[in-house]
């Protein structure tokens, strides 16, 4: 009996909560918070930083070195990958070869599954059946087969690549290493370049790992810090998700945006708190939304305005310590 009360005393927090919430919204016109997560977030809203992406596809195109995303929790490598794997197969390299592009995006694997999640991307076929090292084998077969035939290199993305089985990694490091040596005397001279060039992210903590467990890799490894978004581009995106929970996302125009309501104060408070990680700056910003809300329906002001943003980083400060 008594946790029936309670249980309808927490339903009715919840509701209230929502219902504020929902009034701060309606009043900015929006159908939802602009603030939730996306599970598969609309390409509408991504930031693009041309030179930082210009610089990762470059690495690829030169192919000297693999590539390392480097950067905290939320910085935005995910979505760095996702827009250079938008850019590939629409480029080629100075001698003419194309891309094709394989992208791991789950992690904890073990060695067969690592085997079959990079078949699976490349689109190369095996067998349930096989074990790792010949689908690995299939893999190789088939990429040299498209750089041969098809003037084809192949760029494969690997996610989060140290959240997987060491066992694993061997995978990764025999198609980094692609041609063999046994490969390059079959073909002579044709084969002078690496075939595979792997894009993989992961955290600082993750490439030191790599250094001192896979130094072979790393050293043929270009490290690449994702940039922290700056003032203007915090303030883009503040400005679209606006723009998109109130459906005007396709008029949106990033030369000349509201943020409304939030103020440009607020965003460089939310901005300066979040050392320029998007997934911050979101985190931020709906907390923001919640003192707004709150004080929408006390005072009918929806503003978020620099002070509440200073309260609500505050606030927020020991939080991102923790998850970072
Ligand atoms: N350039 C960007 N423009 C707009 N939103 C971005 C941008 N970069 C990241 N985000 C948003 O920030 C959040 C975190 O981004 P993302 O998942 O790419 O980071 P990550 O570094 O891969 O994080 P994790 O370490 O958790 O895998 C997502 O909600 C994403 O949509
Ligand atoms: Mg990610």
């Amino acid at each position: 009996m008594t946790i029936a009360i309670h249980e309808s005393a927490l339903i009715r927090h919840f509701n209230t909560r929502k219902e504020v919430l929902r009034a701060w919204e309606e009043r900015i016109g929006a159908r939802f918070s602009p603030f939730r997560g996306f599970k598969m977030p609309d390409s509408r809203l991504y930031i693009e930083d041309s030179d930082f992406l210009d610089s990762i596809v470059d690495l690829i195109i030169t192919n000297e070195r693999h590539v390392f995303i480097r950067g905290p929790v939320g910085s935005g490598k995910s979505t760095l990958m996702l827009l250079a794997l938008r850019d590939l197969p629409t480029l080629a390299d100075r001698r003419g070869n194309k891309f094709v592009t394989g992208y791991v995006g789950m992690t904890g694997l073990y060695e067969k599954q690592m085997a079959a999640a990079i078949a699976d991307s490349l689109r190369v076929k095996y067998r349930r059946s096989w074990e790792s090292s010949q689908i690995i084998d299939a893999v190789a077969k088939e990429s040299l087969r498209r750089y041969v035939e098809e003037k084809s290199r192949t760029a494969l993305f690997i996610e989060d690549v140290a959240d997987n089985q060491e066992a694993a990694f061997h995978k990764l490091r025999y198609l980094a290493d692609l041609p063999t040596e046994e490969m390059v005397d079959t073909y002579k001279g044709a084969l002078d370049e690496p075939i595979v060039t792997l894009v993989m992210s992961g955290t600082m903590l993750y490439w030191n790992a790599m250094l001192s467990f896979l130094p072979q890799i790393a050293d043929r490894t270009e490290p690449l810090d994702v940039p922290p978004l700056n003032d203007a581009k915090a303030r883009e995106f503040i400005g679209r998700r606006i723009a998109y929970a109130q459906n005007k996302i396709d008029t949106f125009n990033p030369e000349d945006f509201d943020v409304f309501p939030f103020t440009d104060e607020s965003v460089k408070v939310i901005n300066a708190a979040a050392k320029g990680n998007p997934r911050d700056i979101r985190m931020l910003a709906r907390g923001c939304q919640q003192v707004a809300a709150e004080n929408f329906r006390a005072k009918g002001d929806p503003s978020v305005t620099g002070e509440i943003a200073t309260l609500v980083s505050e606030a927020y400060a020991t939080i991102l310590r923790e998850v970072q």
